[in-house]
């Protein structure tokens, strides 16, 4: 029970750092990631200041600019907001609209599109921190979900406020902000239920103490549940009615596609203060062409069927291709990404059953890759690889 205890308080990091105002492009940090309210505090205040709607109770920010925040643009006195989240406007729409009500957010989807990444953003903008983070597993307790006590002070001096530790969730009911699961559908059945009073009654009862803490206005819940998990613990009908489901598709465009790794691969070389050089946009379309082609079955003409491996090849999973072969490049390359800085790791992304993905993958090399113009040098590299 004491182990289990430690669990349900997440340590809150470097409070002081959270007070620095930074720009969103230079790393003035030591931390290895910053939380987004850090990272883009820059980008916060100043939507803060330009914001005049209306702002429901407990919001640092109206709708109008906590979607302008997640979908990037530019501010009436010229400021630029980055784009988090690149894809439909109504999907953002829709999220912000119902953490508006009294109903929580559900985000599903397929590994890697970005609901963990929304969920930190959306909870940064609204309530300032993302911090208050329950990540689901098949292991998660109810106290991890309610509360804990600290036993040294629950033996000496008996249950009382003092001696109880509080979770993320009942903080944020405390304090009026966002409370975040992780992968809801992880958790087992009967803990995925203590959620049920959260969302419908938004007070948490403490039946030791023959108390409660009642959530105060601002407070809701961000779950995230991936699509390839369901069924494992499918989520109760009564716990699905209190959350309103938003589903997050994989990049719709090539373009769009491309433009999420570009971007990410961009923020995440200068944050690792990687010495290279952006990659040309051309080998991040390769690689995000060579991704969309084996998801889909079919070539981008639409002239080839291939088969599909395994792998589920994520959006994010392309981002870690260009990354690892940035470092490749920076270390033991010229410093700019070429086709052999890049093979390895789209092979290790596209194989992971060694014997079913690896005959897909060199099928698709020698059917595709190889008989591509300009291709040439991704399929000498491929082959030295595998
Ligand atoms: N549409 C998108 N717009 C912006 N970034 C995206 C988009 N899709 C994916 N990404 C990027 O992909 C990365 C992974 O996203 P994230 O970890 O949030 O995925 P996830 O849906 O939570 O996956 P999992 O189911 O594995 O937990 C992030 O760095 C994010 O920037
Ligand atoms: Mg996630």
């Amino acid at each position: 029970m004491a182990e289990e205890n430690k669990t349900t308080k997440t340590p809150r990091t470097s409070r002081k750092k959270k007070e620095e105002v930074k720009t969103n492009n230079t790393p003035s940090t030591s931390l290895l990631r910053e939380h987004a309210e850090q990272q883009f505090a820059a980008e916060i205040a100043e939507l803060e200041k330009v914001d005049k709607r209306h702002r429901p109770p407990n919001w640092k920010l109206s709708p109008w600019a906590v979607t302008t925040y997640l979908l990037g643009g530019e501010l009436e006195n010229g400021f630029e907001i980055s784009p988090k989240y690149i894809g439909d406007r109504r999907i953002i729409e829709i999220a912000v609209a119902t953490l508006t009500t009294d109903r929580a957010l559900l985000l599903i989807g397929v590994p890697g599109t970005a609901k963990s990444w929304v969920s930190e953003h959306l909870s940064a903008a609204i309530s300032g921190d993302s911090t208050l983070l329950i990540q689901g597993t098949a292991g998660t307790s109810e106290e991890a979900i309610r509360y804990g006590w600290n036993y040294a002070k629950l033996l000496a001096d008996g249950p009382s406020m003092a001696a109880l530790v509080s979770s993320p969730l009942m903080r944020a009911m405390e304090d009026g902000k966002i409370a975040r699961v992780e992968e809801l559908t992880r958790i087992p059945a009967d803990v995925q239920d203590t959620l049920i009073t959260i969302l419908s009654e938004k007070t948490l009862p403490i039946p030791e103490l023959g108390s409660e803490v009642q959530a105060n206005k601002g407070f809701s819940v961000i779950a995230t549940a991936n699509d390839r998990d369901k069924g494992v613990n499918d989520l109760s009908s009564a716990l699905k009615r209190r959350f309103n489901t938003v589903v997050l598709p994989l990049p719709k465009t090539a373009e769009e596609e491309v433009e999420i790794v570009q971007r990410r691969v961009e923020t995440l070389g200068r944050a690792l203060e990687l010495p290279a050089e952006p990659p040309a946009l051309t080998e991040i379309r390769r690689i995000v062409t060579v991704f969309r082609e084996l998801r889909s079955g079919v070539t981008e003409d639409g002239k080839t069927k291939i088969k599909s491996p395994t792998s589920t090849l994520s959006t994010a999973e392309a981002i870690s291709v260009v990354n690892s072969g940035m470092a490749l490049a920076a270390h033991f390359g010229d410093g700019s990404l070429s086709a052999g800085d890049v093979a390895s790791g789209l092979i290790g992304a596209v194989v992971k059953d060694p014997v079913q993905d690896k005959l897909v993958w060199r099928e698709y090399l020698e059917t595709v890759v190889k008989e591509r113009d300009g291709w040439g040098d991704l399929y000498r590299a491929c082959r030295e690889v595998s």
